[in-house]
């Protein structure tokens, strides 16, 4: 069967990660969550006093620092599932914190960021086999990905998900501070002049706000059989 990068972009919050990196193992395709890359400069930029009072980060310094930013992932042996490393360190509880959450758009708006995140997402992909999640991956990163998929759901929906998963954590959590910055996120992520979040034209569009995660599974599924059968039109 042919190996196919399959792009799936869409808001935050609403199971890209979830659903992809079922899609991954059912499959056999490595799984790359790219938002995990910019919450791990995020987090550099937090370590390193990158932002201003009002939450602004300091770009030029960034700018000067970023080659000693390295952001890798390495499979936990008994989850069998991807872990972010920045510098050599897993941060991936780290990042998933509110502190992280509510610096990210600013860092994933800038140019230069976006370039080195962006290179090395496409090596990544050279090989194929490869399930990626983020906002820009079907536009910009593989605009020829054969499978495009752009997720949604409704701001409530997504609030509440994001409220359970750090709540099951263990994690402090307010629900209208979680609401208030997923709206903001997705003026943000949509607004932004480099690689804006938006629909493919060729993408596949699910919104899943009243979908079970096994029937959002089942749906993709199909889809990725339907892209990968060799046939006289591949
Ligand atoms: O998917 P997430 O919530 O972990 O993403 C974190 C942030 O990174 C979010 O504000 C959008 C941004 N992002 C992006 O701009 N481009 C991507 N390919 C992935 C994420």
């Amino acid at each position: 069967m042919k190996k196919i990068i399959i792009a799936i972009d869409g808001h935050s919050s609403c199971g890209k990660s979830t659903m992809a990196k079922a899609l991954a193992q059912r499959v056999g395709y490595i799984y790359v969550d790219t938002g995990a890359m910019y919450r791990a400069v995020t987090l550099f930029a937090l370590q390193h006093g990158l932002f201003d009072k009002q939450g602004r980060p300091l770009e030029a310094k960034l700018e000067a620092l970023m080659p000693q930013v390295s952001v890798s992932f390495k499979l936990n042996p008994e989850t069998n599932l991807p872990q972010t490393y920045l510098n050599g360190q897993c941060v991936e509880s780290e990042i998933r914190g509110m502190e992280v959450s509510s610096h990210v758009s600013p860092i994933a708006a800038l140019p230069f960021v976006r370039q080195a995140m962006t290179r090395q997402q496409q090596l990544m992909g050279r090989q194929k086999g490869i399930v990626m999640d983020g906002r820009d991956i079907g536009t910009v990163v593989f605009p020829e990905a054969e499978l495009k998929i752009f997720v949604t759901a409704s701001a409530q929906v997504r609030a509440q998900r994001r409220y359970d998963e750090l709540k099951a954590k263990g994690q402090e959590a307010s629900f209208d501070e979680i609401l208030k910055n997923v709206k903001e996120r997705d003026y943000i992520d949509s607004h932004r002049e480099v690689a804006p979040l938006r629909q493919a034209p060729d993408a596949l569009l699910l919104d899943n706000s009243n979908l079970t995660i096994e029937e959002q599974n089942q749906w993709l599924i199909q889809q990725f059989e339907a892209h990968t059968q060799d046939g006289p039109e591949n």
